[in-house]
């Protein structure tokens, strides 16, 4: 390919470059190792958008794909975990916006790349609030490439159709959503599908969103509503009564296979982050008549709120190719690219929404005009640790190891560290 003679053209300079201080240093030539999850189905899809754009925006700068497969960085973190502690790191890498970075800052794995966001002139481009959450003690210390909504229902409307149920009707909170499971399961199909403890958390969040308002869902994460108060009770009563209509293979399935079952018509509902929507595209199912999509019923007006992001690592040995790929994520045609390919939305406020399938533009829309809520499962809420304890916890409860008491005492103790 272009790029291996590329490279090898190249090897000579670069080596001359990183001997007088400049250039990348270990003589290998121009490469940008990026490590994220994105690593099989609609989501390689969607960053090798990215990578088209990389390739036509930085041409003498190889892409090395290092994903891990695994929804939400499953089995990424650790591996990640283990590189970065051992001071092999990847050019840049893969985080989420908000409290899962400082795991990664308090233990200096990633520098400040503020300077950058004045070179590629993100601070105009990005929403304040967006920079407000990634600044930390006047530094930055990643950039997003997008953002995705969490609270999403998925649902296959003949399923909903067999089993006496009018699609055009949302249901307004979760009892009145229970009253249509119901109708489902006695129709003897899977109401709610749902796959391993990760996609578990995933769905108590937004269950937590319908049930609390936007305040009292924000106090969860600053110690200002109490867990143990008779709304986080109702919630965690929804989500027992929730798991109930879900399909007892779940554990062993990501969440490509659980949404699959609501493309197939095996299931009615599933609850999934908005890159879901690329497996009903990837399937010619057209929105509105194939397939329906709707917040999570009492959640309308919160945009359950996540962004990925990259980082510029401690000791990255490829520092010039992972400006050059944090450049590229961070342009309004990267951002587009992916966005289209993905599900999700451009962090840039300047994207123009007509560049976009019909189900972004209401997300735009919904960006603008919700509240905006922090994702749980999804490393905006919390440090990486509390997610772990939560998702353990989450697992001991829907494996019957643990009931549900333990379950909400044990998610606020994570919360509050205990
Ligand atoms: C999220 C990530 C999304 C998507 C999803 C499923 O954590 O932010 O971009 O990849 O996991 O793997």
């Amino acid at each position: 390919m272009k790029r291996n003679a590329t490279i090898a053209a190249i090897g000579a300079g670069a080596l001359l470059l990183s001997a007088c201080g400049g250039g990348d240093d270990d003589g290998d030539g121009d490469k940008v190792e990026v490590f994220t999850w994105w690593a099989e189905g609609t989501e390689l899809e969607g960053l090798e958008a990215m990578v088209d754009v990389f390739d036509e925006q930085h041409p003498d700068i190889e892409f090395v794909n290092a994903a891990v497969a695994g929804g939400a960085g499953s089995q990424a973190k650790d591996l990640l975990q283990t590189r970065l502690q051992s001071g092999e790191p990847p050019d840049t890498f893969q985080a989420h916006a908000g409290a899962e970075l400082q795991d990664y800052i308090n233990a200096d794995q990633v520098e400040d790349v503020s300077d950058l966001y004045e070179e590629f002139g993100l601070d105009e481009a990005f929403p304040d609030d967006l920079i407000e959450l990634l600044t930390v003690d006047d530094a930055i210390y990643s950039i997003p490439s997008n953002i995705h909504r969490s609270n999403v229902v998925w649902a296959n409307p003949e399923v909903l159709e067999d089993a006496g149920i009018d699609p055009d009707e949302v249901p307004a909170d979760i009892d009145e959503w229970i009253e249509d499971l119901e109708k489902i399961d006695s129709n003897g199909d899977t109401a709610l599908s749902v796959g391993e403890p990760w996609t578990q958390v995933h769905l108590l969040e937004t269950i937590l969103m319908a049930d609390l308002d936007a305040d009292a869902y924000d106090g969860l994460w600053d110690g200002s509503t109490d867990w143990s108060s008779p709304e986080v009770t109702q919630a965690f009563e929804h989500f027992e009564t929730l798991m109930g209509f879900t399909n007892d293979d779940r554990d062993g399935l990501d969440w490509p296979d659980a949404t699959q079952l609501v493309v197939d018509g095996s299931a009615g509902y599933n609850v999934m982050g908005d890159w879901a929507i690329e497996s009903f595209n990837e399937n010619d199912m057209e929105r509105g008549e194939d397939f329906i999509d709707f917040p999570t019923p009492g959640s309308e007006d919160v945009f359950g709120f996540l962004a990925d992001s990259f980082t510029l690592p401690d000791g990255a040995p490829h520092p010039d190719g992972a400006k050059a790929w944090l450049e590229t994520i961070s342009s309004e045609d990267g951002q587009t690219e992916f966005s289209k390919a993905k599900g999700s939305i451009p962090a840039r406020t300047d994207a123009d929404p007509d560049d976009f399938p019909e189900y972004q533009q209401d997300a735009m829309e919904s960006f603008a005009e919700d509240t905006t809520v922090s994702s749980l499962a999804h490393g905006a809420a919390t440090p990486a640790a509390t997610l772990s304890n939560i998702e353990d916890a989450v697992s001991k409860y829907t494996t019957g190891a643990a009931d549900l008491d333990e379950l909400q005492q044990t998610v606020g103790d994570a919360v509050a560290g205990d």
